[in-house]
């Protein structure tokens, strides 16, 4: 019997009790019938949850790109691999078919070679979502190189501070990106971001754009040059099933960013499993993730997933509202794409325009929608479901992190009936649970606690790049032999779960994940702030918007407020990312503080959110005054 492909509910309750019960032959199994290997492995799994030093297909020996590329070209050479949709829709698209973008990743692979970069090596990638991020990806993944995408959002202090702590030698960039009407320039992000960063000898150039920029002598290259003369004979490198793949950068609670480690063999069988299975693969259809590859949506469904099953994927350079809101839903009609795979930001966003920008185009393509990075609530998934999919088209709510790999709950389509706001079953392999602040666990449903997983799984990240400590600290010490997911989850009568959101101080802003320690700290920089204190709130169409308390030094010379929230912003967006600006900023006299220091921002989420009902227990304040002062907006 094949695991590879669940057809119906009966199946995916076999398949869920074996993977639970025996994961080493079920994972086994599906890494044997359906991806290519130099060698087996000697063990399927080892490790636990206990010691976080989980390993899978140990010393097996492959290489990614030949599962995504080489073996599929005797069957689907022809076959489109990528479809490029660029940001002007007047341009045309770009078909790549297997065959070519397996030539083009040899060439670049070869490239790199040439530039000294060796296995083990990290390369930064700073690129638009354009074909040559996926080729750089792709090309860094062959000869074994290790690549860390940096969302091309990031501002050159963050760009900075990731090529620095995981160690990048080489940046791969462009001279610009086209992002809506605008032209971001990269080229001079990246400089900037490389003064700090002498280490980095060489920085690569795709040309996009055609921007006039800055070339450093010695440093910077044009990709075309080298790929002239690159050979386009390359032999895939032999990895180690633990063999880093790749590090990507997610925020933390607290401190500096963290490098999420994912490893080859067992991202490889997770990701290629979970896109089968979750998207109802069928071999002509046209895949859609409009998430940017620099986040793990990305990765993992964007590029992976559908390369490691010979699938079409599309890859899209522009932004839902460009040149008018009906963008997405034109280019579904134009590409005839059959599985839809975004946030519900960008439904909520475009929810809000006029019906005819979705109803002027012919969407009956589509088969399956799915969702991801934050809750889906009911409204936007009834809009997604009656106007998109016309009721006829499943929506699965995906939950899963960059820490993850790949989608651990959600409905599969066709198969697990769904229930709105309710990512719903675990897929096979993922045994969640529920824990109480006690460290127990939560046998009854409908009671909120602490999403964990109690069983490894072969797409789980293997530690924070640098830092191994801060991998079992974060995320397997509050709950000892479990994952922690640092999500609130309840569960209903027949076992589906519905995610409630961050427990800690994490905010998913538009699906993205934000710290709000690390944009607390830009914000402590301006010379007029004192301190800080950020929080979520319910946002109509981020989902969360961000809410500052900020206490000011002296005012003196910023007594105009206007100029100040700017002048913060703009701090903000410069040591992190425009993404992390705040949707609104309050002055306050000072922050509620324990005795022991320790700022209560559950008050300040109630205040944020406009609930001013029960504020709980304030009696461990040092100054419970403050808390009025706040709430009637007195500074
Ligand atoms: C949130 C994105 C509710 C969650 C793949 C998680 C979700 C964080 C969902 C990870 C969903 C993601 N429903 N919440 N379907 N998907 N989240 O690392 O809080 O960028 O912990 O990975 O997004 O964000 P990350």
């Amino acid at each position: 019997m094949s695991y590879y492909q669940i057809e119906n509910l009966e199946e995916y309750f076999k398949h869920y009790k074996k993977s639970i019960r025996e994961p080493k032959k079920f994972w086994g199994k599906i890494a044997e019938e359906n991806f290519t290997w130099y060698q087996n492995w000697d063990k399927v799994l080892e490790g636990d949850l206990f010691q976080a030093n989980v390993k899978w297909f140990s010393n097996a020996k492959l290489n990614i790109v030949k599962n995504c590329l080489d073996r599929h070209l005797s069957k689907r050479g022809n076959k489109n691999a990528i479809i490029f949709e660029p940001n002007n829709p007047d341009e045309p698209s770009q078909f790549i078919t297997y065959n070519e973008l397996y030539e083009r990743v040899c060439k670049m692979a070869n490239v790199l070679l040439e530039q000294g970069v060796k296995k083990g090596d990290r390369v930064c990638i700073y690129l638009p979502m354009i074909p040559e991020l996926t080729i750089s990806i792709l090309a860094c993944a062959r000869i074994g190189a290790i690549h860390s995408v940096i969302f091309a959002g990031f501002s050159a202090s963050a760009l900075a501070s990731r090529i620095e702590d995981c160690g990048a030698k080489l940046v791969i960039t462009s001279d610009g990106a086209f992002r809506g009407n605008k032209v971001l320039d990269l080229k001079a992000i990246v400089d900037e971001a490389l003064t700090q960063t002498p280490e980095v000898a060489k920085v690569l150039l795709v040309k996009r754009t055609n921007n006039k920029i800055n070339i450093v002598p010695n440093r910077d290259l044009w990709v075309d040059d080298l790929l002239a003369a690159a050979s386009s004979n390359s032999v895939a490198e032999v990895m180690d099933a633990e063999d880093p793949l790749f590090i990507l950068y997610t925020s933390g609670s607290t401190g500096k960013p963290k490098g999420m480690l994912h490893t080859t063999a067992g991202y490889m069988v997770y990701v290629g499993y979970t896109f089968k299975n979750l998207f109802n693969y069928k071999e002509d259809d046209i895949f859609w993730c409009t998430a940017d590859i620099g986040w793990i949506t990305g990765h993992s469904y964007n590029l992976y997933g559908p390369l490691l099953n010979g699938a079409t994927t599309v890859i899209f350079e522009g932004v839902p509202s460009y040149p008018d809101f009906g963008r997405f839903w034109q280019v579904i009609e134009k590409h005839k794409i059959t599985q839809f795979y975004t946030a519900p930001t960008a439904i909520r966003a475009l929810a809000k325009e006029n019906l005819s920008f979705v109803d002027n185009h012919d969407l009956s393509s589509l088969r399956v929608l799915g969702s991801v990075g934050e809750p889906i609530n009911e409204e936007a998934w009834h809009w997604y479901n009656n106007h998109v999919g016309q009721k006829k088209c499943p929506i699965i709510d995906t939950w899963w992190q960059t820490e993850t790999g790949g989608v651990l709950i959600s409905a599969l389509p066709f198969i697990t009936p769904t229930k709105p706001t309710y990512a719903s079953l675990p897929l096979p392999g993922v045994l969640p649970v529920l824990m109480d602040d006690k460290r127990n666990e939560i046998d009854d449903n409908q009671v909120v606690g602490n999403l964990c997983i109690k069983q490894p799984w072969p797409g789980m990240a293997r530690t924070i790049w640098g830092d191994h400590q801060r991998f079992i600290d974060t995320y397997f010490t509050a709950f000892p032999g479990k994952y922690f997911t640092g999500d609130g989850a309840l569960r209903d009568e027949v076992g589906y779960y519905r995610i409630t959101g961050r427990v800690d101080d994490v905010v998913i802003v538009s699906g993205h994940n934000l710290g709000t320690a690390p944009i607390e700290d830009a914000i402590n920089e301006h010379p007029a702030v004192a301190e800080s204190a950020i929080v979520g709130y319910p946002h109509d169409v981020k989902g969360n918007g961000l809410y500052g308390f900020v206490t000011l030094k002296e005012i003196g010379e910023y007594r105009d407020r206007n100029n100040l929230i700017k002048e913060i912003n703009e701090q903000i967006a410069t040591s992190i990312g425009p993404i992390a600006k705040l949707d609104k900023i309050q002055f306050v006299e000072g922050l509620p503080k324990t005795r022991s220091g320790k700022i209560m921002r559950r008050i300040l989420r109630k205040i944020a959110e406009g609930d001013f009902s029960n504020f709980g227990d304030t009696s461990t304040l040092l100054d419970p005054e403050i808390v009025d002062k706040i709430k009637d907006g007195k500074i």
